[in-house]
């Protein structure tokens, strides 16, 4: 039994059909979704996290049917955390009181336990020190960490993230991949994110969506290697038909697909270079009938 297994699972909002007949199982292990605004991520997210159903499809969690009986879906969201993309914080209490506030929804009983766990997973996220701080008094990537904590209460045995690493500053981004990848080790930690070297640092899995399908679903190596042979560094500005180009700080180009520039060097593609080249091909895909 899998973590997670979807299977065609559709979710349409009006006219808008933000999952497609999707396919995809978790298990242990740490994986990275990426995918263009509006490619679906958070419609995905949200219904692992049980926030939301999907019209079509199959979705089992920890092998139970989070629509089937109000005690099943219970027994999922025990053992499910969440950090939505977007969290309202009720900023007049404490980062302490936040998060206990939700230790109290998920049935932390018992006063000792729970403010050990609280403070576990503040300390967790680096916010020990300012766990009596108002939220509202808090920095933006510090509220984001108080959010990040209530998603760790408790060990999920599934741990939901939607864009965990936006706004984190570069020490707490390596902190977070750190406590993720230990996580990864015992529960399966699905994430969304629009940093490619987040996933690349991170995940053993990388599922790419757009238009509410999968795109590529593998390792980070394999993806990488989608890329081998198109990317190449050169001095002079490329012709017109590279996918992408930049001028980078050596002061040399790196050119991202199209034929290689004259005088062009071939480098080792990134995940970012590979990522870009999949969704370029799809951009012409879609241009081509017209
Ligand atoms: N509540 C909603 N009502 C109507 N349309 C929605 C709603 N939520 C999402 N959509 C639409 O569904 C599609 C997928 O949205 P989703 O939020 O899943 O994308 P995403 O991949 O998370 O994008 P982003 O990178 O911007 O967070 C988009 O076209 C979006 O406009
Ligand atoms: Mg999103």
């Amino acid at each position: 039994m899998n973590a997670v297994d979807l299977t065609a699972v559709t979710k349409t909002y009006g006219r808008t059909r933000a999952l497609d007949a999707v396919d995809l199982s978790f298990d242990r292990g740490v994986t990275g979704l990426l995918g263009p605004n509006g490619a679906g991520k958070t419609t995905l997210l949200r219904i692992v996290a049980t926030s939301i159903a999907a019209d079509r499809g199959d979705v089992r969690l920890l092998g139970r049917d989070p629509h089937g009986s109000h005690a099943e879906l219970t027994e999922i969201r025990r053992e499910l955390g969440y950090l939505p993309q977007e969290l309202g914080y009720p900023g007049d209490m404490t980062a302490f009181g936040f998060v206990e506030y939700v230790a109290v929804l998920k049935e932390w009983n018992d006063r000792g336990r729970r403010h050990r766990e609280v403070r576990r997973v503040l300390e967790l996220v680096g916010l020990g020190d300012l766990a009596t701080k108002r939220v509202s008094k808090l920095s933006g990537g510090q509220r984001r960490r108080v959010a990040l904590a209530q998603a760790l209460l408790g060990d999920p045995r599934i741990l939901v993230l939607d864009e965990p690493t936006t706004g984190l500053d570069p020490t707490q981004r390596a902190d977070l991949r750190r406590t993720l990848s230990a996580l990864g080790g015992r529960c399966a930690v699905l994430l969304s994110t629009h940093q490619t070297e987040d996933v690349a640092a991170l995940c053993e899995r990388v599922v790419v969506l757009a238009g509410g399908t999968v795109r590529f679903d593998g390792t980070v190596t394999d993806l990488v290697a989608t890329a081998a042979g198109r990317v190449w560094l050169c001095d002079d500005e490329p012709g017109t038909d590279a996918l992408v180009s930049w001028r980078t700080g050596t002061g040399r180009h790196h050119v991202v697909g199209g034929t290689p520039p004259p005088g062009a060097v071939p480098t080792d593609p990134t995940l970012e270079d590979a990522y870009l080249l999949m969704l370029g091909a799809d951009a012409h895909a879609v241009r081509a009938p017209a």
